[in-house]
C-alpha cells in the first residue's frame, strides 16, 4: 500500500510516518530527511538545496522527484508512505510517472487538518537527539531526565535551521500557495481522507489506522 500523508510544516506528517513504519512494515520516504542528509554530506544536491531550505523555500521539482524515484527502487516495492512529498502539481504528476513505471499505484491522501497557529508553536519548540533522533519538544515532551535523552542516554540535542519563526511562516505560505493547491488533483480520484491533525497523536494514529484499515 502506498500512501501519501499531506498537511502543512508541523501537522505531524513525520510523526504519524514513523508510527507507521514501526507498525506497519512500510517505509517513510521523506524528502526534507533526504536533502537534510544531502547537505549534511555536502552532496552536490545538498549544496543546492541548503540555502533554499533555510530559508523555507522549496526545492526544484527535478532534484526531489528523482530523489523519491530513487529511494522507490531501493525499497522495492514494500509500501512507501510519502512524507512532505509531493508539494506540487508538477511533483504530484512526477509521483504519477514514478508509481505507474513500477506498477504500483496510490491508495490514500490522509490530509491532517490543522490550525496554523498552533503549528508556529509546536515547530519552533522541537528538538531531537542528535545522536538517535527521538523528537522532543520544549513545552510537550521533554526529555524524563534534564538533559539525557530517553532513548540512547545522549546528551546531545540539535534543532533545525529552518525551525524558527520566521522561516516558519514562510514555509506556511508555501503550503498555502504550493501545495494545499494539489488537493483537487487526488480528490478528483477520490483518494483524499481527512483527519483531525489537532487532537493528541495517539487518536490521529488511530484514525489513520482506521482508514488503513478500511475501517473509516
Ligand atoms: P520537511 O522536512 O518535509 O518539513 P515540513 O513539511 O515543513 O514538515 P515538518 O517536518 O516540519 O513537520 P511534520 O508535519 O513532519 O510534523 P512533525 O511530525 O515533525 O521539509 C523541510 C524543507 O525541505 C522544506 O521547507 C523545503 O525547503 C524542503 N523540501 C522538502 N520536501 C520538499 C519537496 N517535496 N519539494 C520541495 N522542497 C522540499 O511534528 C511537528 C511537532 O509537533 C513535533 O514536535 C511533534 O512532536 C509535534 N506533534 C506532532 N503531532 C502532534 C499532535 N497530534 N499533537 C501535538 N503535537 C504533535
Amino acid at each position: 500500500m502506498n500512501i501519501i500523508l499531506l498537511g502543512p510544516p508541523g501537522a505531524g506528517k513525520g510523526t504519524q510516518a514513523a508510527r507507521l513504519e514501526a507498525s506497519r512494515g512500510m517505509v517513510q520516504l521523506s524528502t526534507g530527511d533526504m536533502l537534510r542528509a544531502a547537505v549534511a554530506q555536502g552532496s552536490p544536491v545538498g549544496l543546492q538545496a541548503k540555502a533554499v531550505m533555510e530559508a523555507g523555500e522549496l526545492v526544484s521539482d527535478a532534484i526531489v522527484s528523482a530523489l523519491i524515484g530513487e529511494r522507490l527502487d531501493a525499497i522495492a516495492g514494500k509500501g512507501a508512505i510519502f512524507d512532505g512529498y509531493p508539494r506540487t502539481r508538477a511533483q504530484a504528476e512526477a509521483l504519477d510517472l514514478l508509481l505507474t513505471e513500477r506498477g504500483q499505484k496510490l491508495e490514500h491522501v490522509i490530509e491532517l487538518e490543522v490550525d496554523e497557529d498552533a503549528l508556529v508553536e509546536r515547530i519552533t519548540g522541537r528538538f531531537s537527539c542528535a545522536r538517535c533522533g527521538a523528537p522532543y519538544h520544549d513545552k510537550y515532551n521533554l526529555p524524563k531526565v534534564d538533559g539525557t535523552c530517553d532513548v540512547c542516554g545522549s546528551r546531545e540535542f540539535k534543532r533545525r535551521p529552518d525551525d524558527n519563526e520566521e522561516t516558519v511562516r514562510t514555509r506556511l505560505a508555501e503550503y498555502r500557495a504550493k501545495t494545499a493547491p494539489i488537493l483537487p488533483y487526488y480528490e478528483e480520484r477520490g483518494l483524499v481522507r481527512r483527519v483531525d491533525g489537532m487532537a493528541p497523536v495517539e487518536e490521529v494514529a488511530a484514525a489513520v489506522d482506521a482508514i488503513l484499515d478500511g475501517a473509516a
